[in-house]
């Protein structure tokens, strides 16, 4: 088998003329050696002193993880110096973080959730990071919050790593979705799935059950429907899954078909996702990918933002199963 690396790849893709600039391959890179990094001390564990909690919150109040704050350090220094970037937000950061004074100041924004599935971390579950690119609007100085407050449809790159018994990563450019394997001994991501598609059917759903009684009346319909199996309305058994981290559920999407939900509900109103770097890569990868993401009813890629950190509900997956489930928001 001809062995394609990820900088192989994007090279390919900078030829084709679609989004890819030297730059943007660049960043790309960068993103890609940092989970190599971060890769490295998620298997490290206890070993290394790296799990646990820091003792701090973040903007959210949640409590942080060691892993957390060492990941967010890892992408912030890997990505500072390279002239690349304006700036980066991160899910551990209230506020964008801009690159010091002394490097150049590039045209793309990175938005990352550093390390998704904190409640998998000290308990040797799939975990991951997730990131999403977008232009720098021409004009915004200083750069700010207000620079990154577009909506998902203008993303330029998005995709996720996934630290699980392999190391993988999942990218799209604009031009389908590809997943690659990091080969741990050469130190390089390999393309192994060169066109990611997902199935338009599924039977099997994702979502976490113990919300159920907050749940409005479109998703306990849908949920209920696949629950009654063969003898209901859908005439067919449905099939359960909850890995609790979003990379690891989009990542079984990927590569089996499925649902996956965390919808806005009566506890969780906005939803429980972050919109502009959980919801809007995994959009963007699912959609290349050939399936659909919605909050419900509305396609995810299209919502304006109004600030950073705001939360989304979440459908995500096989398309004629997002589809089902916007019907019954009608
Ligand atoms: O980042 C939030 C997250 O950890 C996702 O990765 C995951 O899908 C979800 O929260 C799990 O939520 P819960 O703890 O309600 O199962
Ligand atoms: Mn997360």
């Amino acid at each position: 088998m001809k062995r394609i690396t990820l900088t192989q790849y994007l090279i390919e893709q900078q030829r084709l003329g679609g989004n890819v600039t030297p730059e943007l391959r660049l960043l790309i890179e960068v993103v890609a050696r940092a989970c190599k990094a971060i890769s490295h001390a998620v298997n490290k564990g206890a070993l290394a002193d790296m799990l646990g909690t820091a003792g701090s919150e973040n903007v959210q109040g949640e409590a942080q993880k060691k892993l957390d704050i060492i990941s967010n350090d890892i992408l912030i220094e890997a990505n500072e110096w390279g002239g690349h970037l304006a700036a980066m937000v991160s899910e551990e950061m209230e506020h964008p973080h801009l690159m010091p004074e002394h490097y150049p100041s590039g045209a793309y924004l990175l938005l990352i959730d550093p390390l998704d599935g904190s409640s998998n971390i000290d308990v040797n579950v799939s975990i991951g990071t997730i990131f999403s690119v977008l232009p720098c609007p021409a004009g915004t100085d200083p750069v700010g919050e207000r620079s990154f407050l577009q909506p998902g449809s203008n993303q330029v790159a998005a995709g996720f790593a996934v630290y699980g018994p392999a190391t993988m990563l999942v990218l799209t450019v604009g031009n389908g979705t590809v997943a690659f394997t990091l080969d741990r001994e050469v130190g390089s991501f390999i393309l192994t799935e060169p066109a990611v598609s997902i199935s338009a059917d599924t039977a099997e759903f994702a979502i976490n059950m113990s919300n159920s009684r907050n749940w409005t009346a479109p998703i306990a319909r849908y949920i209920d429907e696949c629950l009654a199996g063969k003898t209901g309305v859908r005439g067919k058994d449905f099939n359960m899954r909850w890995v609790a981290s979003m990379v690891a559920d989009v990542y079984r999407i990927i590569s089996r078909g499925g649902i996956f939900m965390y919808p806005a509900d009566s506890k969780y109103k906005e939803g429980r996702l972050r919109l502009m770097y959980e919801a809007n890569p995994m959009a963007f990868v699912i959609e290349q990918a050939g399936g659909a993401a919605t909050d419900g009813a509305r396609r995810i890629l299209d919502i304006e933002p109004s600030a950073l950190h705001q939360r989304v509900g979440v459908v995500l997956g096989s398309r004629n199963e997002v589809e089902q489930v916007r019907q019954y928001h009608l």
